[in-house]
């Protein structure tokens, strides 16, 4: 049985009013890009799956805001908490965390992040967003391998060499990621994204080695020949990056997000996770996009059964701040060299917390697994009844994705489903992608493909 959310709407309503949404639109896009908005909420309208606009549009939502909703709109847990003042605490003014901390943090910290570590990483660092959580795994892997080449006192001449840019060990070393890959978007991470040109042209980068990602073809049995010899290719070049030395660390999606759904097989991560140890290269994973549940475990590379923890996780999104969860080997040899003012927020842990709660309370871990395979089910069908329009159904739980004949059709998929309700996003140059919130159940699933097949036909 599916959660149920009180009042949430029977289904997506298109009303095809648009002029507060226009209006505010307008004036947004004088000071601010308003050019990437899709739709302006109505908060307290918005319910469960489905997200209500401000000129009543009623959408049902399987984006997520980009995958970052885990209870959906209005979960009534959230005003319940705020109510009952259980958090009181948190919202008297935003601390420094690093400095000040109101007491409960540290319970608030142990109950809502600790408790969902990777298993043999019990190490964190709380931050604000995604990028930041790369950036600072990243950090951390530098001090991590510095450490281990040069040890870890570092010499007036290496403060030095620091204060000049011009550090001969850091500088010389580089963090391998893979073509495709999206990493964030702050300088450091934006080296190691490689899926668009647009998010890098123009700003400077490392030059950091990019490895090729396997990028399985689906259906998977149709391409298995082809599908080795691409893992085999890849490992290929990372171990022969990984022999020459250069590599601090290697950093990785579970399953490409951004950069179009992309997958690679466990044994894949397996053989990765074995050469990056085997070279001394440190292995982060960025579950900043599959974290929180929507894979049908928590992280997404439990799925790999990896003997040895990667070195570093990156989370963000669905879990309300971003962090880094590694193991204590790696923590820094001394204090502050990781540090920012705020070091998560209080306020969006509180929101985690009660999440997380809700999750384990209404099985919502176990729904992912049950509607993820109707869903993906449903996909497999909309694919066969449209063979020469759609390719290549995909996914884990209910992370799913399915591709369009090219960018352009899959734009006008994307439009054309807004227009009869759905609210989905694209990933990659044609994927349509699926982010829906863990408490989607199997009546939204079958709504879901019933709009996208009305889309997808009008788009034809
Ligand atoms: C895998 C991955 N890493 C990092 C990021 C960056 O996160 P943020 O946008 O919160 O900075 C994203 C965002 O989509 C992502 O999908």
């Amino acid at each position: 049985m599916d959660t149920v959310i009180p009042e949430e709407p029977d289904g997506a309503l298109v009303t095809g009013r648009s002029e507060r949404g226009d209006a505010l639109r307008k004036r947004h896009g004088r000071t601010m890009d308003a050019a990437t908005i899709h739709v302006y909420q109505d908060v307290g309208a918005s319910r469960g799956n489905y997200l209500v606009d401000v000129d009543g549009n009623v959408l049902l939502d399987v984006y997520g805001h980009i995958a970052s909703l885990p209870l959906g709109y209005g979960h009534p847990s959230w005003s319940e908490a705020l109510r009952a003042g259980d958090y009181d605490w948190a919202l008297a003014h935003r601390p420094a965390l690093g400095v000040a901390p109101p007491a409960p943090w540290v319970d608030l910290v142990e109950r809502a992040y600790l408790s969902v570590a990777p298993s043999g990483l019990d190490r964190l660092l709380l931050v604000g967003s995604g990028s930041e959580a790369v950036e600072n795994a990243i950090k951390l892997a530098f001090l991590a391998k510095v450490g281990a080449v040069r040890g870890t006192a570092a010499g007036l001449s290496d403060a030095l060499a620091a204060m000049a840019n011009q550090q001969e060990l850091p500088n010389r070393l580089g963090i391998a990621s893979f073509e495709g890959g999206f990493h964030g978007r702050t300088l450091g991470s934006l080296s190691a994204t490689r899926s668009r040109p647009l998010h890098k042209l123009d700003f400077p980068a490392f030059a950091w080695p990019v490895l090729p990602f396997p990028a399985l073809r689906f259906p998977l049995d149709t391409f298995a020949a082809e599908n080795a010899a691409s893992e085999e290719r890849a490992l290929a070049a990372a171990e022969a990056l990984f022999r020459q030395g250069t590599c601090a660390g290697v950093i990785v999606e579970p399953i490409q997000g951004e950069g179009g759904d992309r997958h690679a097989s466990p044994s894949f991560f397996q053989q990765l996770r074995t050469l990056a140890r085997t070279y001394g290269v440190l292995f982060l994973v960025d579950e900043v996009q599959t974290g929180g549940g929507a894979t049908g475990t928590f992280w997404a590379h439990e799925a790999w059964g990896l003997a040895d923890p990667p070195d570093f996780v990156v989370f963000s999104k669905k879990l309300q701040l971003g962090g880094v969860f590694f193991a204590s080997t790696h923590a820094p040899s001394s204090s502050y060299r990781i540090f920012q003012t705020w070091l998560g927020d209080p306020f969006r842990a509180a929101q985690w917390d009660v999440c997380w709660r809700v999750i384990q309370h209404e099985r919502l871990m176990e729904q992912v697994v049950r509607v993820g395979r109707a869903l993906g089910q449903e996909l497999e069908r909309l694919v066969e009844r449209w063979p020469r329009h759609l390719s290549s159904p995909r996914g884990a739980g209910t992370f799913r994705a399915v591709d369009c004949r090219d960018t352009a059709h899959r734009d006008t998929v994307v439009a054309r489903a807004r227009a009869v309700g759905l609210e989905i996003g694209g990933s990659g140059e044609r994927s349509l992608r699926f982010r829906p919130a863990l408490v989607f159940g199997r009546r939204h699933a079958e709504e879901a493909v019933g709009l996208l097949e009305a889309a997808v036909a009008s788009a034809s």
